[in-house]
């Protein structure tokens, strides 16, 4: 129980530098110390600490003996910045509690095995699923090279579009490396895609085609060609995470390519009846019962007048 409050206090730490750390993971540790005092770390931008250092190094001499908790595998090779496994080592840790093993090649459970060798105890998989959750992006990134897809969506209780853009859509657009809309969405809302509502800070701006010269949402890369070309090609510049803001055109696309990872609906209590509204998916449909795609419902809250239900694939 000790070890999952720790690793909860470390999944905190993490939630505080999402956004800031891309192409690196966001990491939180926690050392904890032989008398029971507490140091937090959690990741730098890129170029600087990695979340074990921060806490090592506000943990100074108390590391000695200590437990270190860390929701990712400590790195144990030479990158921007040293081997974090050397460190833990001349610091004394006598125990590191890991969340999830790091999926990047690099380390891929090198890193455990090398604490392991220098004689410190280590413990895999606590609060594993948290961190897998927190850390989806990241590991989907290192094992299929592609950023992880969170498709957008303001419906209607009937289904149909209605305006999104309130505070926690400016905080998914804070929490994701990049944000994409279709040229039908650019030349219609002109929207800017920036943080105004929360903070955090812009997302890099993707146009599924062309956007209108002087568009507000400039400086933007055009992309166009298969989606899957699209997304390896975003991976490939260190792209981790895309949220996919619509409109209904290129949802559809997104959705029925089958590459979506994580669905946000903003449903709002209205009913626009009729036929003239806009489905929020707008393409070929299914005519069968058991054509109709499944999801499975993550989280529901209520925001506002608002609900918010966030659903993956089943
Ligand atoms: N409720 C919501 O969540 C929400 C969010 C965003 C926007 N909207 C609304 O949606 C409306 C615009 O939506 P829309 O459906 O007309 O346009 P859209 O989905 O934003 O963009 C569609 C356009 O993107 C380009 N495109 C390039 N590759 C594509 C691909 N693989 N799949 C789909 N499109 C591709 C094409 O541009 P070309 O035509 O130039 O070839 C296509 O016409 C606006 O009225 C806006 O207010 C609603």
């Amino acid at each position: 129980m000790q070890d999952e409050t720790a690793m909860s206090t470390a999944i905190e730490a993490a939630w505080t530098v999402l956004g800031s750390t891309s192409p690196n993971p966001w990491v939180g540790a926690v050392v904890v110390g032989p008398g029971g005092e507490r140091y937090m770390g959690a990741t730098e931008p890129p170029g600087g600490r990695h979340a074990e250092i921060v806490a090592l190094e506000a943990a100074g001499a108390d590391a000695r003996g200590s437990t270190l908790y860390s929701t990712l595998e400590p790195c144990c090779h030479q990158g921007r910045t040293g081997p974090c496994t050397d460190a833990i080592v001349t610091a004394g840790v006598a125990r590191v509690v890991v969340g999830i093993e790091d999926p990047d090649p690099n380390v891929a459970g090198r890193g455990i095995a090398a604490l392991r060798d220098a004689g410190v105890a280590v413990e895999v998989g606590v609060r594993a699923g948290a961190v897998a959750d927190q850390l989806a992006p990241y590991v989907k990134h290192r094992r299929t090279g592609r950023p992880y897809v969170t498709l957008k969506l303001a419906t209607t209780l009937d289904g149909r579009t209605a305006a999104p853009d309130g505070a926690d859509a400016h905080r998914l657009r804070a929490a994701n490396d990049a944000v994409l809309v279709g040229a039908g969405t650019a030349r219609t809302d002109d929207p800017e895609l920036t943080v105004r509502l929360a903070d955090g800070r812009d997302p890099r701006r993707v146009v599924l085609g062309r956007a209108p010269h002087g568009a507000r949402l400039h400086p933007a890369s055009e992309v166009s060609g298969p989606l899957d070309d699209i997304l390896d090609d975003l991976g490939r510049q260190g792209v981790l995470s895309l949220l996919v803001e619509g409109g209904p055109r290129v949802a559809h696309s997104f959705h029925s390519a089958g590459l979506v990872d994580r669905y946000v609906l903003y449903m709002a209590p209205a009913l626009m009846g009729g036929s003239d509204g806009r489905p929020v998916l707008d393409g070929p449909g299914t005519d069968s019962m058991s054509g109709v795609w499944r999801g499975r419902i993550v989280s529901v809250r209520r925001l506002g007048p608002d609900l918010r239900v966030e659903m993956e694939a089943a």
